[in-house]
């Protein structure tokens, strides 16, 4: 049973190792559901995955325990239809909702329709939300000032790292500039982990030319979530 909902807010360039971290903490979930542009948790994580929102609502509907499910579009009417069909989901027994590419479906003011009702009457039903974003100017102020983790990656240029150091409170010289870097941050700690990812492990299903490796400097252990949702500290060997 998950204890309290959380938002998690994955922050960085294309390509800086966003989805990486987010697949690794849904590899975990037993119920997940995926706004998924890409059709990458289809491909990679073995999502059932569909394009007619139809289709996809009658999938979910049916399952009441657990299951993986990824709606593969990519515009804003698509996600508000997800948005709704995750809430009610999540409603019915806790889910992770993961939601790639916000920028592309929601706008910068306070999220609007069936998103705001999911991240802000759908935390009392104890949801974990995780949404990836490439600058941090484009996440709603709702999911940015209620975030309890942000895993922030690449930036490529000044003006976005000075926000995103900003909003977080930190020096902008904390801002990964280099690829696979990152650092992660929570509401309560500030930055509690700072690292880089290679794919040197071994690989598996999900991983078939390595599985990612969060190497974090000194001692600090890599933040994520238990297959209930709750945060915990891991360290890669
Ligand atoms: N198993 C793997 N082995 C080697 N490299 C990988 C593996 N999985 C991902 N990568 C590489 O890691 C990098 C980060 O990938 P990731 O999908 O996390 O990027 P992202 O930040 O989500 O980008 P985007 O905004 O384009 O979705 C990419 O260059 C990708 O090619
Ligand atoms: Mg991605």
């Amino acid at each position: 049973m998950r204890h309290d909902g959380k938002m998690i807010l994955f922050i960085g360039v294309s390509r800086s190792g966003k989805s990486v971290p987010v697949k690794r903490i849904v590899e975990k979930q037993k119920r997940v559901l995926a706004f998924d542009p890409k059709g990458e948790y289809v491909a990679q994580m073995g999502f059932k995955g569909f394009t007619d929102k139809g289709e996809f609502l009658k999938a979910v509907r049916n399952c009441s325990g657990a299951g993986k499910f990824a709606l593969i579009a990519s515009d804003p009417k698509s996600f508000q239809f997800f948005c709704d069909v995750a809430f009610n989901w999540n409603r019915q027994a806790p889910a992770a909702i993961v939601c790639e590419e916000l920028a592309a479906v929601t706008n910068s003011s306070k999220a609007a329709g069936a998103w705001g009702r999911l991240i802000n009457q759908g935390l009392a039903y104890q949801p974990l939300i995780i949404g990836t974003v490439q600058r941090g100017q484009e996440v709603d102020k709702t999911l940015m000032n209620n975030a309890s983790f942000v895993h922030v990656c690449r930036h490529n240029t000044d003006d976005d790292a000075a926000y995103i150091a900003s909003k977080l409170g930190i020096p902008v010289t904390e801002i990964p500039r280099e690829p696979l870097q990152f650092f992660q941050w929570t509401s309560d700690k500030g930055i509690v982990c700072r690292g880089v990812i290679d794919f040197k492990g071994a690989s598996g299903k999900n991983w078939k030319e390595g599985s990612p490796r969060f190497r974090a400097k000194g001692k600090a252990k890599l933040l994520t979530l238990t297959d209930s949702g709750e945060f915990q500290g891991v360290i890669y060997r």
